[in-house]
């Protein structure tokens, strides 16, 4: 394949993953690219797959190629086609009929090129393909299973395998704090990030499954956790990534380890714009692990049902054991999904909550904190799972002084201040990007 038109079909992939993403868990986020050979030209098409019972990527390609074909027969009547896809095409009778038929059914579809093998498949869905005639077969051999071509996988359908094969979602530990990497003041909500950051915090809802938080989070905050359209919108964050982006210029993205930020920041207009037009369709579910009672969470939970009338996305509540029986007897309206070890059994615990994210069908699971809960969760943390620090460019001193707030000094004693837990700022920096007043660095564990 030639050198430009490799990378053109590799960042059309990235951009249709990153539609796709956000929109069709339990389904992979698949992207895919129909090819369009014509003796004098080439043209590109694009798909990503749709929402639950909707259309496939290829079905999607296939589907736009036929409506260009029958507007104007004369132009292509000489045709070649080959098919991209980021993860081969299924091969069994789901909520929509096989994509191997569909492909099967195209004549002039000789060639289909895909990265990823679906563990889902066994292995089905391009021997189907080779076995009725069509030459397929996979990008990556094992062989190069390190090389750049392999962080598209990596980059979008992590989650998705990491999922069917080992029942674990993807897990992305997000959190704000000062320069000097205080997250918070005990009790008191302390707001850290600025607006281009707090933009990011709503695209990264948009494009998980699901939300996660902790109790002290709860009490502290309460937060919507929904997908803010109107946040997103006004951030800032597509100018502010401009400007960045244009100082590294002469880099070549694509050529580098983690790609979804990469692409996700060049794309960040037309990924605005697609959302602003289905805001809705890209709405986390909101998860809450409840521990010790503390009743000022009633006013909470019922504004968190209400939140899912307006925004058609579940609130799910979870509760630790050990504290179960409290929460039953003094709020039995609270419907718990499930019940999860004791936080203090360590791997166990997160284990659990892997599953049940699992079983929820989530590839992709934002955490937003707090600290107690990062902490929960650090024994089950592995390489596919990421980490975000938004960090202030102020110090701790600085935010305080500019809040107005009563008592201020004496919550911000040093027994109050609650610092990003030590794993997560050892974790190697793989990525940071300038976010304005905000940085942000894109971390994983090795
Ligand atoms: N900067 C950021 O990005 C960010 C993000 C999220 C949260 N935060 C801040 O982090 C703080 C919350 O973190 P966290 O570590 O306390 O909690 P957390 O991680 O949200 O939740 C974990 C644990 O919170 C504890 N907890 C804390 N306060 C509680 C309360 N008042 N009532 C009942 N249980 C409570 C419980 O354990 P125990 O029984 O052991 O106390 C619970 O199991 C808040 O100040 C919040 O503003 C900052």
């Amino acid at each position: 394949m030639q050198k430009k038109l490799s990378l053109a079909i590799y960042k059309e992939l990235s951009f249709q993953s990153l539609l796709a993403m956000g929109s069709c868990a339990p389904n992979p986020p698949v992207a895919c690219i129909l090819l369009v050979k014509v003796p004098s030209s080439i043209k590109l098409i694009g798909g990503a797959t749709e929402a639950p019972g909707e259309r496939h990527a290829e079905i999607v390609c296939l589907d736009e190629w036929h409506k260009l074909y029958n507007k104007n027969k004369n132009k292509f009547r000489a045709h070649k086609l080959r098919l991209y896809t980021s993860l081969e095409p299924c091969n069994h009778q789901g909520r929509t009929p096989p994509c191997t038929q569909s492909i099967l059914a195209e004549a002039n579809l000789e060639v289909i090129l895909s990265w990823e093998r679906d563990p889902f498949l066994s292995k089905s869905g391009l021997a189907t393909l080779a076995q009725n005639g069509k030459r397929a077969k996979f990008l990556i051999s094992k062989k190069n299973k390190t090389s750049s071509v392999t962080s598209l996988g990596q980059a979008f359908l992590s989650g998705y395998l990491s999922r069917i094969t080992k029942s674990r979602p993807r897990f992305h530990l997000k959190v704000a704090c000062s320069q000097d990497g205080v997250m918070g003041i005990r009790g008191t909500r302390l707001p850290i990030s600025h607006t281009p950051a707090s933009g990011l915090g709503h695209l990264l809802r948009a494009k998980f499954d699901a939300v996660l938080i902790g109790m002290g989070t709860i009490i502290t905050d309460k937060p919507r956790l929904d997908f803010r359209i109107d946040t997103l919108e006004q951030s800032d964050l597509a100018s502010v990534l401009s400007t960045s982006s244009k100082k590294n210029r002469n880099k070549n993205i694509y050529n580098k380890g983690d790609l979804f930020c990469d692409s996700l920041f060049e794309n960040i207009t037309r990924i605005i714009n697609q959302l602003s037009k289905s805001h809705l369709s890209y709405q986390p579910e909101r998860v809450f692990i409840l521990g010790r009672y503390n009743p000022q969470i009633a006013d909470f939970f019922s504004f968190q049902l209400r939140l899912t009338k307006k925004t058609h996305k579940e609130a799910v509540f979870l509760v630790e054991k050990r504290y179960h029986k409290i929460w039953k007897k003094v709020m039995p309206q609270i419907n718990f999904y499930d019940v999860l070890p004791s936080a203090y059994q360590g791997k166990k615990f997160t284990f659990a909550l892997r599953k049940i994210m699992s079983k929820r069908g989530y590839n992709e699971v934002l955490v937003e904190g707090g600290g107690g809960l990062f902490s929960m969760i650090k024994k089950g943390i592995d390489q596919e799972d990421r980490i975000y620090i938004l960090r202030s460019k102020k110090y701790f001193q600085e935010i305080v002084e500019n809040l107005r707030v009563q008592n201020i000094t004496k919550l911000s004693k040093e027994k109050n201040i609650l610092r990003v837990p030590k794993f997560m700022i050892k974790a190697p920096v793989i990525k940071d990007y300038d976010l304005g007043e905000d940085n942000l660095e894109l971390r994983m564990i090795n």
